[in-house]
C-alpha cells in the first residue's frame, strides 16, 4: 500500500490549521505534540499493521465497515474534525466517488494506468487471484481478462491469452476495451501488433483487405502459419483454415494452398511449368479489366490472340518456381517485365541486326520487339528466287511501341509493318495470300497463327529463319 512518509506532518499541520508555507515540514513537526495513541482516541495498534488492533485487520474483519469513522473522519473519509484523511496514508482505499466510473479523474483505471498505484497494492484486498479476497468483489466480475494472470504470455493455452481467446470463439472486443478499438494500445498502451504484425484482423481493414496487406509487405506468409497453421490447414488453437471459401478454393471446391499461383494469378494451367495459359489471368489485387495495367494485353498475348502463337510468361517475365523466390514479390508493384525468351529478341538480317526489347513501366509501352516489327530481312541473304520481290536491298518491319493498355488499336494489321512492309514490291491485302500462302487469306485475316509472327519468313509454302 502506498504510504505517504510525510502524511504525519502533513496532517498535524491541517489539525493545527497552520498554513503550508514555506518551510519544510520537518523543521515545523518538531514545534507540534507528538501525535499517538496518548490522545486516547484510538487503541493501541491501531495504526500499527503487526498488531491484531490494528485498524486494516478490524476493518477487514467487520467486512469494510466504514460508518463507524464517518462521524470523525468525515463522510467521504478526508478529515473532518479528526483532521486525518485516510487518503493521506492509502490513495486507493476508501474508494472514492468515481473510482468506478471510467470517466472519472478518481477511475481505478487511470489510477493504475497512471501508476499512482499498483495491481500489488488492490491484491491486499481483492486477493493474490484478483478474484475477490477479503474484499469481496473479483476484479474478473468486471474484466474477465483482467489483470492478466501469470502465463498470460506464453504459449500453453490453459493460461495464455491465445487459449483463452480461442475459447471465448476469437471474440475480441473485451480486449479493445482498454487496448484501443484498432487495438494499437489503447489505455493499456500495449499493442498486439507488437509482437503479432498481422493479428487482430483489424489490421486487414484498410487497404485492400489481407491480399493489399500481404502485397505491401512483400507475402509475410510465415507469420500467418503461426496461427493458420504449416499448412494454412488451421493449428490446434486456430481452428481457422485459410482453404475454406474464395480464392483458396477451386472450381471443384477442393482446397488450393494460398501459394498456388493461381490464388494470385488467376487460372493458369501448369503456369509454373511456363505453360500456356487456359483462362483470363487477374491482377493481383484481383482487377479484371484490360484497361488495368496488371491486366492489360496478357490474355491476347496468352491465349485469345488472333494473329500469332499463344506466348510463354517466360517471354516477358522471369518466372518463379515457388512464392518466396529471390525476385518474384520481394519488391512492390509494378510487376518487373523482362524479355527472356527467344521471340521478343529474336536477331534478324542473317543474325546482323538484333534488337533490344525493352518495357518502361512510366509509359506502359513496349519497345524494339521483334514480334511488334523490330526486324530486317535482306536482299543479299534471300534465296536468289525471292530477290524479285526486294525494291530495297532491305524490307524492314515498322518497330512499333504499342501500349500495354491500347487494345485492339494498338495491334492493328498496319501498326508492326507496313501492307507490305517497305523495301517490298507493291502489293494489296487481298493478294498477300497468292505468295504468302497458308498465313492469309484472300481477304487479309490471318488464318494460320502458327506461321505469323512465329519468327519464320513463310512464302510460297516454304518457311526460313530470318
Ligand atoms: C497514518 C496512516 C494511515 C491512515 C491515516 C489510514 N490508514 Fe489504513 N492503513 C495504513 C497502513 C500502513 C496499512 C497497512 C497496509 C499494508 O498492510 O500494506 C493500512 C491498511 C488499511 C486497511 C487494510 C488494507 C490491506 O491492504 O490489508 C484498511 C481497510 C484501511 N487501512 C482502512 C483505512 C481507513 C478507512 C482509513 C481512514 C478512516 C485509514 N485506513 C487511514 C495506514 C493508514
Ligand atoms: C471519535 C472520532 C473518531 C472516530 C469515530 C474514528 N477516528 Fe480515526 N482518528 C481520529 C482522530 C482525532 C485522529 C487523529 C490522530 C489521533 O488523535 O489519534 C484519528 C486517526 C486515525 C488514524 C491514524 C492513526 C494514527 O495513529 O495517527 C487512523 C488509521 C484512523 N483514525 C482510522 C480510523 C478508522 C478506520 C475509523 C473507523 C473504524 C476511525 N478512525 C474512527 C478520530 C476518530
Ligand atoms: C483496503 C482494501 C482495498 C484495496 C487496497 C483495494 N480495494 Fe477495491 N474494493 C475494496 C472493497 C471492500 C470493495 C467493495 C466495495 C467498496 O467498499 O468500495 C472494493 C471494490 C472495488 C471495485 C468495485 C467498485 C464498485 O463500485 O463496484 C473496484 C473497481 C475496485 N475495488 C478496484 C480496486 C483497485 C483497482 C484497487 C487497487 C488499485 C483496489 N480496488 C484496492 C477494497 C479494496
Ligand atoms: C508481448 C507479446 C505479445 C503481445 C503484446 C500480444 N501477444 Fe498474442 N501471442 C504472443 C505469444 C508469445 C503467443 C503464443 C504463440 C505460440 O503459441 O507460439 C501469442 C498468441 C496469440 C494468439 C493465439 C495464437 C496461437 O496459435 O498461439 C492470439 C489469438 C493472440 N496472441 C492474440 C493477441 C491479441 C488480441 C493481443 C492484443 C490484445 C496480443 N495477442 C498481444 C505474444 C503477444
Ligand atoms: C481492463 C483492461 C484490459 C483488458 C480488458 C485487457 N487488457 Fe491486456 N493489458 C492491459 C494492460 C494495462 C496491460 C499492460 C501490462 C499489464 O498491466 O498487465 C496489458 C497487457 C497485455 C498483454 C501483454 C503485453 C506486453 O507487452 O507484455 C497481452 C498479451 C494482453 N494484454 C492481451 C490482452 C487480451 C488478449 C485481452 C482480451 C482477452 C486483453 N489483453 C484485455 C489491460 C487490459
Ligand atoms: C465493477 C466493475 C469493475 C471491477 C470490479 C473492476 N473493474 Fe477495472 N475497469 C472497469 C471498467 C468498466 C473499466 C474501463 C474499461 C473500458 O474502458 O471499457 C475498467 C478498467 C480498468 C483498468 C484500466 C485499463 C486500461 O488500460 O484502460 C484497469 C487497470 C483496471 N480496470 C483494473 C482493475 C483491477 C485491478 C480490478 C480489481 C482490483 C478491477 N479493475 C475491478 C470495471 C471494473
Ligand atoms: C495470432 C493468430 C493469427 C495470426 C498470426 C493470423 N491469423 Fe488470421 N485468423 C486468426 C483467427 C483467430 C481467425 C478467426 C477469427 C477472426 O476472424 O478474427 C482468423 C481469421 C482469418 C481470416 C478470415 C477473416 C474473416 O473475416 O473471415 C483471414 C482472411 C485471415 N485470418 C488471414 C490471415 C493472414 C493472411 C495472416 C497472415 C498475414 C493471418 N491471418 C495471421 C488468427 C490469426
Ligand atoms: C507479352 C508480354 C507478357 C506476357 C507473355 C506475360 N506478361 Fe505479365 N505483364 C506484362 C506487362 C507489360 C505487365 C504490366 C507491368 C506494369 O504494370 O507495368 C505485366 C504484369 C504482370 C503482373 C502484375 C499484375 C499486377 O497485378 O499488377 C503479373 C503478376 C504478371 N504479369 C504475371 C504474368 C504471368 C503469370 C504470365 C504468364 C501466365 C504473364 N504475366 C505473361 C507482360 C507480359
Ligand atoms: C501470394 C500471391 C502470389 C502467389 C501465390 C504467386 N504470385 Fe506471382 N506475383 C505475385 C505478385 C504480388 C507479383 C508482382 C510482384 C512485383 O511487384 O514485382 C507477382 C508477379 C509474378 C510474375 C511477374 C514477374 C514478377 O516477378 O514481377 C510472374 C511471372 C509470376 N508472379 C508467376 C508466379 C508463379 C509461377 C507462381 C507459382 C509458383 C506465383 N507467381 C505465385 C503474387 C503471387
Ligand atoms: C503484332 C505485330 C503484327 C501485326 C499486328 C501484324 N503482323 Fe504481320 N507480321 C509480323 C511479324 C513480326 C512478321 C514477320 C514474320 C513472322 O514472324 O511471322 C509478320 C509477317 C507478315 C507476313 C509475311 C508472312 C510471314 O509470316 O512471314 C504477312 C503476309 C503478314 N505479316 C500479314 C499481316 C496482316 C495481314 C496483318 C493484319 C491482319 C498483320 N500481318 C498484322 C507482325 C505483325
Ligand atoms: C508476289 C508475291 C508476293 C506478294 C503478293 C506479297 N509478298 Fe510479301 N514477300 C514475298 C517474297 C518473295 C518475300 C521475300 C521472302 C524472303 O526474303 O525469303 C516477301 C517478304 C515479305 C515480308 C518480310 C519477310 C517475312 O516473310 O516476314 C513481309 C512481312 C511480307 N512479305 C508481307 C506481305 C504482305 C503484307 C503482303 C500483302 C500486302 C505481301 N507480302 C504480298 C512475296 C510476296
Amino acid at each position: 500500500m502506498m504510504i505517504r512518509t510525510l502524511l504525519l506532518c502533513a496532517a498535524a499541520l491541517a489539525a493545527t490549521g497552520a498554513a503550508l508555507l514555506l518551510g519544510g515540514c520537518g523543521e515545523l513537526k518538531s514545534d507540534l505534540p507528538a501525535p499517538g495513541p496518548q490522545k486516547g482516541v484510538h487503541d493501541v495498534g491501531w495504526n500499527d499493521p503487526s498488531s491484531s488492533a490494528f485498524h486494516g485487520v478490524v476493518l477487514k474483519q467487520t467486512g469494510y465497515k466504514t460508518t463507524d469513522c464517518v462521524s470523525c473522519h468525515a463522510k467521504a473519509l478526508t478529515g473532518g474534525i479528526s483532521g486525518q484523511s485516510c487518503f493521506s496514508c492509502h490513495e486507493s482505499y476508501p474508494h472514492k466517488a468515481g473510482w468506478n466510473d471510467s470517466v472519472s479523474t478518481q477511475f481505478h483505471g487511470k489510477f493504475l494506468q497512471l501508476g499512482m498505484g499498483t495491481l500489488a497494492e488492490c491484491a491486499s484486498c481483492h486477493g493474490a487471484g484478483y478474484d475477490g479476497g477479503t474484499s469481496g468483489t473479483s476484479c474478473y466480475s468486471c474484466h474477465a481478462s483482467y489483470p492478466h494472470k501469470t502465463g498470460w504470455i506464453s504459449s500453453n493455452p490453459a493460461s495464455s491469452h491465445g487459449g483463452y481467446l480461442s475459447q471465448k470463439n476469437w471474440e475480441l472486443s473485451e480486449c479493445s476495451s482498454c487496448h484501443g478499438a484498432t487495438f494499437t494500445g489503447g489505455t493499456s498502451g500495449s499493442s498486439c501488433f507488437t509482437c503479432h504484425a498481422a493479428y487482430p484482423h483489424t489490421v486487414f481493414a484498410p487497404a485492400g483487405g489481407h491480399p493489399g496487406f500481404l502485397l505491401d509487405r512483400g507475402y509475410p506468409l510465415d507469420g500467418c502459419k503461426t496461427c493458420h497453421g504449416a499448412t494454412y490447414d488451421g493449428s490446434t488453437l486456430v481452428h481457422v483454415s485459410c482453404m475454406s471459401a474464395g480464392c483458396h478454393v477451386d472450381a471443384g471446391g477442393q482446397k488450393k494452398s494460398p501459394e498456388a499461383c493461381n490464388t494470385c494469378h488467376g487460372d493458369f494451367r501448369a503456369l509454373a511449368t511456363n505453360a500456356i495459359s487456359a483462362a483470363p489471368p487477374k491482377g493481383v489485387m484481383g482487377d479484371s479489366s484490360t484497361t488495368s495495367r496488371s491486366v492489360g494485353a496478357h490474355q491476347k498475348h496468352l491465349a485469345s490472340g488472333t494473329l500469332g502463337n499463344d506466348v510463354k510468361c517466360v517471354e516477358c517475365h522471369a518466372v518463379p518456381t515457388q512464392v518466396l523466390i529471390a525476385g518474384h514479390v520481394d519488391t512492390q508493384l509494378p510487376a518487373e517485365v523482362a524479355f527472356h525468351d527467344t521471340l521478343a529478341s529474336l536477331p534478324s538480317a542473317a543474325g546482323t541486326f538484333r534488337p533490344a526489347p525493352s518495357y518502361s513501366a512510366a509509359t506502359l509501352t513496349c519497345s524494339s520487339t521483334y514480334c511488334h516489327g523490330n526486324w530486317k530481312a535482306t536482299k543479299a541473304t534471300a534465296p536468289t528466287a525471292y530477290a524479285f520481290a526486294y525494291t530495297d536491298s532491305v524490307m524492314t518491319g515498322a518497330a512499333f511501341a504499342p501500349s500495354w493498355t491500347g487494345g485492339a488499336a494498338d495491334a492493328a494489321c498496319a501498326s508492326c509493318h507496313a501492307l507490305p512492309p517497305a523495301g517490298h514490291m507493291p502489293s494489296t491485302l487481298t493478294i498477300c495470300a497468292n505468295c504468302h500462302t497458308g498465313v492469309v487469306n484472300g481477304e487479309g485475316r490471318i488464318i494460320d497463327k502458327s506461321m505469323h509472327i512465329n519468327g519464320k519468313i513463310n512464302v510460297f509454302g516454304t518457311e526460313r529463319d530470318f
